[in-house]
């Protein structure tokens, strides 16, 4: 899936935007204490009497690149909302930055980006694409404070280092619901880069993409793990292991039966997913 042929233009775009070394060292866990940390947490929709997830320990460290994955409907999603403290739990402990997040919720999501799964709108959705990237922008600066020119220009940054330059199509004031699936994958991935966050959780982000756009994209997101230690937690159905992916989490049924770190002596890409899912 993710080959070698990437649009080597839009990696270096990025590395030019993200100042390494400010970005880095902004960016060090002085502490070193793991950045995402859950104890024994239960999560239980509203109104359903059986949990989604069952005590889930988890340490992620900061500038890991995870994936996690599983058969449908084993909770990959409720996982990720669970983290970003949006979806009630029975039961545990969830915290970023040593911070809880049931607590500090609002505070914490600021530096976090999230690409929804499957996001949809209607066609007669009247916002324009230029407004969702910006409201990704908004995350971060504040939904109350004025977008001003800078950011302005961040967020057409980083619509134009995704958007393929084949794409002739200019679609930046465009009605979001007359988008293709594609196109609006890359918008909502570029809203999320905009936030510029310290974690970035993406759930299925490949799955309308054509197979240029996963490679280039799955570069540009290997990239800024790499060079802004940026967290990344990215969910997807892949049969196997990128070499770039350092960690992988199985969830199934609720619960996480795999969690592999790769080491000299663990090789993630033997780790053929599909026998466990
Ligand atoms: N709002 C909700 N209320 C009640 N149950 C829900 C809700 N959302 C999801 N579920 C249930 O929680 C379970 C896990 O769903 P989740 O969306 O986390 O799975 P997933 O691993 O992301 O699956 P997929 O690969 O299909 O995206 C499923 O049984 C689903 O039906
Ligand atoms: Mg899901």
């Amino acid at each position: 899936m993710f080959e070698k042929s990437y649009n080597i233009e839009i990696i270096k775009a990025i590395e030019k935007k993200w100042n390494v070394d400010s970005i880095k060292s902004k960016n060090i866990n002085e502490d070193n204490q793991p950045q995402i940390v859950l104890k024994d947490v239960t999560t239980v929709y509203e109104g359903e009497k059986t949990p989604t997830l069952f005590d889930i320990n988890l340490e992620i460290n900061k500038g890991e690149f995870l994936l996690i994955t599983g058969p449908n409907g084993a909770g990959k999603t409720t996982l990720l909302e669970t983290i970003l403290g949006i979806l009630p739990i029975k039961k545990g402990t969830i915290e970023i930055d040593g911070m809880s997040v049931l607590k500090h919720g609002r505070k914490l999501r600021k530096k976090i980006g999230y690409v929804i799964q499957g996001l949809d709108f209607d066609p007669k959705t009247p916002f324009l694409v230029k407004t969702a990237v910006m409201i990704g922008r908004s995350g971060r600066i504040g939904l109350f404070r004025r977008i001003g020119k800078e950011d302005k220009r961040i967020c057409r940054y980083y619509f134009d280092v995704l958007r393929n330059k084949k794409e002739i199509e200019d679609y930046w004031n465009r009605p979001i619901g007359k988008l293709s699936g594609g196109m609006l994958q890359k918008v909502m991935i570029a809203s999320a880069l905009a936030s510029e966050p310290d974690i970035l959780l993406l759930d299925e982000p490949f799955s309308n993409l054509d197979v240029n756009a996963r490679n280039d994209i799955f570069q540009l997101l290997v990239r800024i793990n790499k060079l802004a230690n940026i967290t990344i937690l990215l969910v997807s159905h892949l049969s196997y292991v990128p070499k770039e992916i350092s960690r992988v989490i199985l969830i199934k049924k609720g619960r996480i039966i795999l969690d592999a770190k790769r080491t000299n002596e663990v090789d993630l890409e033997q780790i053929s997913i599909e026998t466990f899912c």
